[in-house]
């Protein structure tokens, strides 16, 4: 091998040594970098959420984020849910059948707990988050409001549990996510009866 050739193979080992040094660097870095991600990430992939209800008043809504989407748990009172009972709205889907529930949520109050209501905040037109509106009678919503929730992109009502009503633009109740409760107070969301979603 002449001296040229060998100084060329030299060189070709340098930089080989400092090209496979740096692939290295990267491998390491990876991992430790994956490290802090995963809570992060979980969370924004689906990890349950855990809501604690114990200073949610009577007929007051708290907003809580599970995969990126509002979710609405609402300690509707007892005159809410006759007031909805007894309204006589005909409502689009009034048992659920085509929307979508656990089937533990296959109820009129579409629910665990006839007075605590979990609900996907997303508008099934759209995807617009409606607004709450537990007024009766407003006059933007008319005297037969009885209370629920309303969306302003294109009007679509829904009663106190999600049942939209007919002729709207939202083709679906509202959708309620898997949930279970811990003791009274502690809802997790994203898992049913011990088994996440
Ligand atoms: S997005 Fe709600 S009515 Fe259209």
């Amino acid at each position: 091998m002449s001296e040229k050739s060998d100084l060329n193979r030299r060189h070709f080992l340098t930089v080989a040594t400092s090209v496979t040094g740096a692939v290295g660097v990267g491998f390491v870095a990876v991992p430790f970098v994956a490290s802090w991600l995963p809570s992060a990430r979980a969370r924004a992939l689906g990890a349950p959420v855990e809501v604690d209800i114990s200073k949610l008043d009577d007929g007051a809504m708290v907003r809580v984020q599970w995969r990126g989407r509002p979710v609405w748990v609402v300690r509707r009172t007892q005159v809410m849910l006759d007031r909805m009972e007894n309204s006589g709205i005909e409502l689009r889907d009034p048992d659920s059948l085509e929307s979508i529930q656990p089937n533990f949520a296959l109820n009129d109050f579409r629910s665990l707990k006839p007075k605590i209501l979990v609900v996907l905040g997303v508008c099934t037109h759209l995807g617009c988050s409606p607004t709450a509106r537990f007024d009766v009678a407003p006059a933007d919503l008319g005297p037969d409001w009885v209370g629920g929730f309303f969306c302003p992109c294109h009007g679509s009502k829904f009663d106190l549990s999600g049942r939209v009503y007919p002729a709207m633009p939202a083709p679906t109740n509202l959708t309620i996510p898997p949930y279970r409760f811990v003791g009274d107070n502690l809802i997790i969301i994203g898992e049913e009866t011990g088994v996440a979603a």
